[in-house]
């Protein structure tokens, strides 16, 4: 595909294949555990731990939106995020995680210093992660981060690592390709959850690794062959056939959370209230640099743990739910989860692609609820 195609184009024609008569717009999954191989080893489809056609169609499809010179597909986000923490790391190593990321990517952190690996956590916003970079050899960014949507600036620190000789991967879960490229900010690898706003129909879970080389990309890929966290074949359809309306959702979603946010900050029973694209946002000014859609996500934090939780219950159109970037907006109090250093009233909402309108009358009945006890 040109590259003069922009992000709605390029979303619905993705790792489509030719216009061949008779040929479906996206053939079906291939289901194989075990391909015909006689003789010698030979050909891209040998056994099926290790390449599926209809994984190659959807690594097509996300490395083209990506920009990556080879993407490898995960059974979920953790799957690849681990593979790259544990698959491109040696005890020795200096790694530096986000301290106020994604829960599981700490634990993982967990694993690597048992390992031998020194860790060092750095918040995502702030100048802090400078010391943190000196000596490392792998660096970890989340951002936005999950739930406290801090933004960094992946150019700024890729840079610096690099400096070191450190790789950098960012975490691209909440952005999407289509919000933030990881790779053309000078990232080796952008590493996502496809479970949330890429499929974004909460029906599959999926993760990927887009590199900026081939030489990692065959690193990453010869890992996920050994340990086998290989995503199914129907996932892998659904997410490549979920891609078409990728740019319709996540601008949806982003305009509805911006909305949102801004309904709520007239409010004075609601604290906090955070999105990268919101005037006076801590993140406002990096995101609006490096960012071009600002994801679904918005947080905000309730007067204590039991107005969210009636908050929560007196939505009509939301669900309470622990993910994001769906269709379907939903919300939950994260502090009902260990590892979230977030107040107990604390919300993160996924705005999803419902009407403007009806959600924020349905956000603003249920925080009159939750206030009137
Ligand atoms: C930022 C981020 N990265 C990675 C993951 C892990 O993804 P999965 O649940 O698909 O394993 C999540 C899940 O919530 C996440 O929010």
């Amino acid at each position: 595909m040109t590259s003069e195609w922009t992000d709605g184009t390029r979303a619905v024609r993705a790792g489509s294949p030719g216009h061949a008569a008779g040929d479906p717009f996206l053939p079906g999954p291939v289901f194989a555990g075990t391909y015909h191989l006689p003789g010698e080893p030979a050909g891209p489809y040998q056994y099926g731990r290790y390449a599926n056609p209809t994984w190659t169609a959807l690594e097509d499809a996300v490395g083209a939106l990506e920009g990556a010179a080879g993407t490898v597909t995960f059974a979920s986000g953790m799957a690849a995020v681990s593979a790259v923490l544990l698959g491109l790391t040696t005890p020795g190593d200096v790694v530096v995680l986000p301290g106020d990321g994604y829960p599981a990517t700490r634990t993982v952190g967990e694993h690597l210093a048992a390992r031998g690996v020194t860790v060092r956590l750095a918040p995502t916003a702030g100048d802090e992660i400078e010391q943190a970079l000196i000596g490392a050899r792998f660096v970890w960014l989340e951002t936005p981060s999950n739930p406290g949507l801090d933004v960094c600036d992946i150019e700024r620190i890729a840079t610096l690592a690099h400096e070191q000789g450190a790789l950098v991967a960012v975490d691209n879960t909440l952005a999407t390709p289509l919000g933030q490229l990881p790779l053309a900010l000078g990232a080796d690898l952008s590493v996502a959850s496809g479970t949330k706003a890429l499929t974004g129909h909460s029906d599959v879970l999926l993760g990927y690794v887009a590199c900026a080389g081939a030489e990692l990309a065959a690193r990453v890929r010869s890992w996920r062959s050994l340990t086998g966290a290989v995503p199914g074949p129907m996932e892998a359809w659904l997410a490549h056939r979920s891609l078409s309306t990728l740019q319709l959702r996540v601008d949806r979603q982003a305009a509805n959370a911006l909305a949102i946010a801004e309904a709520l900050l007239g409010r004075d029973d609601v604290a906090d209230v955070r999105h990268p694209a919101l005037k006076g946002d801590p993140a406002y000014d990096v995101a609006t640099r490096r960012m071009r859609r600002f994801g679904c996500v918005v947080s905000f934090t309730l007067a204590d743990a039991d107005t969210a939780r009636r908050f929560l219950g007196a939505l009509e159109l939301v669900a309470e739910a622990t993910s994001f970037g769906g269709v379907h907006s939903m919300a939950e109090r994260r502090a009902r989860w260990a590892g979230n250093d977030v107040p107990e009233g604390f919300v993160r909402f996924s705005a999803g692609c419902e009407d403007t309108g009806d959600l924020i009358t349905d956000i603003l009945r249920a925080l009159d609820a939750a206030s009137s006890g």
